[in-house]
């Protein structure tokens, strides 16, 4: 839809085309439809409307699936205000830990996973359509160089590790490439950042990977809503949208049919992850080896929590013996965050979520129709823009981890923070998650592994930002 000047463009000064003229009064219809649900002030300002203003409401009101919309409302506002069933941390014993795992067992699990992946039975997807807001960048987070030496994006990197594990499981089989099936990767965006992704995507020509491998969808957006449950208009004739969250993908997996698009590629296994972590092990063949063998339906990798309040969802159990899931980082009481276990000495919620998922297609099945039947949404209190300036209310959003309750069996697998989590959420200045601390995790590791095959270092890597980067033999990082 081609938004119109917001300018305020009266009836008596638009155009003189007779055919844009406007109708005296909103569309009976589609009036009495938005009274049904309590959203008719969604009209309120037809009669200051141009023509053009006029029918670009009048679509987006008809473009909206105004039942389904009322249901998330609904739903979300009732589970607000109860109290949710009390959490309680996940016993120890579900967690594979770095210290339990013994060789042969990530061996053996190494195998399967790259057998898995040259058998094409792996798909990744990235979730890509998240604002980057508090890094300060218009652009996709995507796009943005952390400063590496050799510049490259956070989608180049991802990129190049997906061509290396294919490189790897093409090594793994005697057949040679002929057979394998390259990895498809699915990347979700949202209205707001779809066109500049695609672009950089093009531009970039792939970073080497063919253009039909990689699948881009969008996520959904929802209506913002006041507290109490109307619609929130930006302008006279727009109502104020923000993406549907990260656990969005699951609707939107639904209603792209790009369920069945796996399936019909012989995709039995989906890596999830987020877009911002510098050192994100895409499509870890241990990971998806030790997935398979348990046999759940979905699984996550976990780091320790490194300080009560950092910014992380725990994973917990949500009232006694309950389902595993997330208690998201804006979510937990900060009393809860700070209890320490007496028997370890660590926090008693000490397993973060590192927004690193791996689920069955058949549990992607069956997801989004319990996520929908529930329409349980998250109500995030924000500053909306809206034609009265910036007004307090609700963004609708679903997330990812959301669907761990429902999944009949869950596995949480354990991961060294200095290995793979870099993220990058803040703009540099501020203390934590920022471009350069993801930079210097990503040397530093980089360091190990080259002194570990003998190499040398020129240079050392600093431990605070300098600005200066390091240099290895024959290495650009
Ligand atoms: C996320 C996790 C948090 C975890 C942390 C680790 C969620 C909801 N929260 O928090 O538990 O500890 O990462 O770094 O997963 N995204 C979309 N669409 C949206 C919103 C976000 O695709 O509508 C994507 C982002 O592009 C990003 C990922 O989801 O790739 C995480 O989103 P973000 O909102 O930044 O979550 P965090 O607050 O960092």
């Amino acid at each position: 839809m081609r938004e119109p000047s917001s300018n305020n463009e009266s009836n008596n000064n638009s155009s003189s085309n007779a055919s844009s003229s406007p109708p005296p009064s909103p569309p009976q219809a589609l009036l009495e439809r938005l009274k049904d649900y309590g959203q008719e002030d969604a009209f309120a300002f037809w009669d200051q409307l141009s023509s053009n203003q006029q029918n670009y409401l009048v679509q987006e009101i008809e473009s909206l699936d105004l039942p389904r919309i009322d249901r998330m409302i609904r739903c979300s506002f009732q589970s607000h205000g109860l109290p949710a069933a009390a959490i309680e941390p996940v016993p120890e014993g579900s967690v594979s830990t770095v210290e339990d795992r013994k060789l042969e067992d990530r061996e053996r699990w190494w195998n399967m996973g790259l057998k898995a992946i040259a058998d094409g039975k792996l798909a990744v997807l990235l979730l890509s359509g998240g604002q980057g807001t508090r890094l300060g960048s218009n652009e996709p987070k995507g796009c943005f160089n952390i400063g590496l030496p050799s510049g490259k994006s956070l989608f180049q990197i991802q990129a190049e590790r997906i061509h290396c594990l294919q490189r790897l499981a093409v090594q793994s089989t005697n057949e040679g490439s002929a057979n394998v099936v390259p990895i498809h990767w699915y990347i979700m965006t949202s209205p707001f950042t779809d066109g500049p992704t695609r672009e950089f995507f093009k531009s970039h020509k792939y970073f080497g990977l063919e253009a039909d491998q990689i699948t881009f969808f969008s996520q959904g957006t929802i209506p913002c809503v006041s507290k109490d449950g109307r619609f929130i208009m930006e302008t006279p004739f727009q109502v104020a949208k923000a993406p549907d969250g990260n656990g969005g993908v699951y609707s939107a997996l639904k209603y792209s049919g790009l369920l069945e698009h796996m399936s019909s590629r012989g995709v039995k296994y989906l890596d999830c992850y987020g877009v911002d972590n510098a050192l994100v092990r895409v499509g870890d063949p241990t990971f998806l080896g030790y997935f398979i063998d348990k046999g759940v339906a979905s699984a996550a990798k976990v780091v320790r929590k490194a300080y009560p309040q950092e910014n992380v969802g725990v994973f917990v159990r949500r009232g006694k013996g309950g389902p595993v899931t997330v208690v998201e980082y804006s979510e937990l009481d900060q009393s809860l965050a700070s209890e320490i276990n007496q028997g370890t000495g660590r926090l008693r919620y000490c397993w973060s979520n590192v927004c690193l998922h791996m689920f069955t297609l058949d549990f992607l099945n069956q997801v989004a129709n319990n996520l929908e039947k529930d329409s349980i949404y998250h109500l995030a209190e924000k500053k909306i823009p809206s034609i009265h300036g910036q007004t307090v209310g609700y963004k609708l959003e679903q997330f990812i981890f959301d669907a761990f309750p429902y999944a009949p069996s869950t596995a949480l697998y354990e991961v060294l923070r200095e290995e793979e989590f870099a993220p990058v959420k803040n703009a540099n200045g501020s203390n934590f998650d920022t471009p350069d601390s993801a930079r210097l995790l990503v040397l530093r590791l980089h360091t190990r592994w080259v002194v570990a095959a003998g190499g040398f270092l020129t240079h050392s890597v600093p431990l605070y930002s300098t600005g200066k980067y390091t240099t290895f033999h024959n290495q650009t990082l």
